[in-house]
């Protein structure tokens, strides 16, 4: 064993960073062993007063305990939002520490700049836990996949809507229940509507074609739609169908450009993405040599996601000195494309009319639920979805898609 130890420090002692003490406090002495070096937690940094919790010995509140302390090898950054987030990262870089995050505001706004002062400092900046909690999908992309060709990444990359949806569909929960059950297991963001409005899958899904592409994919530019229109009816009427609502991002790289979106979609049940359950993640990776890899698991909470950046921890104990990977981020930014391939919609229909519904469309079967009446259409373009909703409308005044979700039916 080295005589020199690795110290670890960790920055923001809420849900996550709470998770990353428990585990090294509990593991220290098995990491030590299996590395041949002693690894320790040193310090957590944290505004509020941590008296009283199994975390008080290591507590300290000025930023620069953790800054200027020589014995601090690594800094896990656990708080959440972008201001202390980025001001913090960087200047535990600049002092020579490398960084663990789980914050993927922090990766997907500002990465592409810290990995490259990391770089230049001889340092890590490491983010597996920014997305898809416990389930390995960054070290996959850029290590195991490192020489493979990815064309496709589409999954369920948020826990918070996942388990809302799931709950909705197998207990009646409404969207307010669901989210505040979602809350109170850890998984939501401070801010739920980065959930529910689909801004944390979107970033998620661009840190992870920037790995994919060695492109930057700004999340900004990505189309992105959350969960708010989907209805206990829609849910319902999605099992009658053989399929449940998910949220999905998806990106595909098409003639050198990105073609990326979230939103819900129908996903049947010929899908691996439809048994992804509760506040588990499930992402499906294409690539010209491995044709479809599925990695599954949890996605939020404590442990699992505090698991994920002990991972780094460990991959900077394995060698971080000697490593020379170039950082995915500095390649050119991407130019984000439509998706214009075609697909089966489910269509729900609002304001329909009394009496028979009969909506002038071949070999389509209604399905009522409730006040809802809904469809599935048969393969169509972006501009035959345009004819067919326009084509509703004409043939029953008053009624209008209320809402449209792709179909999902196979793989990827
Ligand atoms: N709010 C996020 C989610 C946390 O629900 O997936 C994990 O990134």
């Amino acid at each position: 064993m080295t005589n020199k130890a690795f110290n670890v420090a960790v920055i923001g002692c809420g849900v996550v960073g709470s998770g990353v003490a428990d585990i090294l406090i509990r593991e220290s002495e098995k990491l030590s062993a299996r590395y041949s070096r002693k690894v320790a937690l040193k310090s957590i940094l944290d505004i509020r007063d941590l008296t009283g919790t199994p975390y008080e010995k290591y507590a300290v509140c000025d930023p620069k305990s953790v800054l200027n302390d020589e014995e601090i090898d690594a800094a896990v950054v656990t708080v959440g939002g972008l201001d202390f987030a980025y001001t913090i990262t960087k200047k535990a870089i600049l002092a020579g520490k490398h960084v663990v995050t789980s914050n993927k505001d922090l990766v997907a706004e500002h990465g592409r700049e810290l990995e490259s002062l990391a770089y230049d400092k001889g340092v890590r900046f490491l983010y597996e836990a920014s997305v898809g909690g416990s389930v390995p999908i960054i070290r996959p992309l850029r290590i195991c996949m490192g020489a493979n060709n990815i064309s496709c990444i589409m999954g369920v990359v948020n826990g918070t809507t996942n388990y809302m949806l799931t709950r909705m569909e197998e207990d009646g929960l409404s969207f307010e229940e669901a989210l505040w059950e979602a809350q109170t297991r850890g998984y939501a963001e401070a801010d739920p509507s980065s959930d529910v409005d689909g801004f944390d899958p979107a970033r998620k899904i661009a840190i992870l074609s920037s790995i994919a592409y060695g492109q930057f994919v700004d999340y900004k530019k990505i189309p992105t739609a959350g969960i708010r229109k989907i209805t206990a009816d829609d849910i319902a009427i999605a099992g009658a169908l053989g399929g449940r609502v998910k949220l999905i991002a998806c990106t595909r790289l098409e003639n050198g450009k990105v073609a990326a979106y979230v939103e819900p979609q129908l996903v049947m049940n010929t899908s691996y993405l439809c048994s992804v359950s509760g506040a588990y993640n499930g992402i499906l990776v294409k690539g010209e040599y491995t044709g479809n890899t599925f990695f599954y698991g949890i996605g939020a909470g404590k442990l699992p996601t505090a698991n994920a950046i002990c991972g780094d921890i460990v991959e900077l104990l394995t060698g971080a000195e000697n490593d020379a990977v170039k950082p995915g981020f500095i390649a050119k930014e991407a130019e984000i494309t439509k998706d214009t391939g075609s697909s089966k919609y489910y269509i729900r229909l609002d304001n329909i009319p009394d009496g028979e519904f009969t909506p002038g469309i071949d070999n389509i079967k209604m399905v009522t639920c409730g006040s809802t009446t809904a469809f599935i259409t048969g393969t169509l373009t972006p501009s035959e979805l345009e004819e067919t909703v326009e084509k509703l409308s004409a043939v029953f005044p008053g009624a209008s898609a209320g809402l449209v979700l792709k179909v999902l039916d196979a793989s990827v």
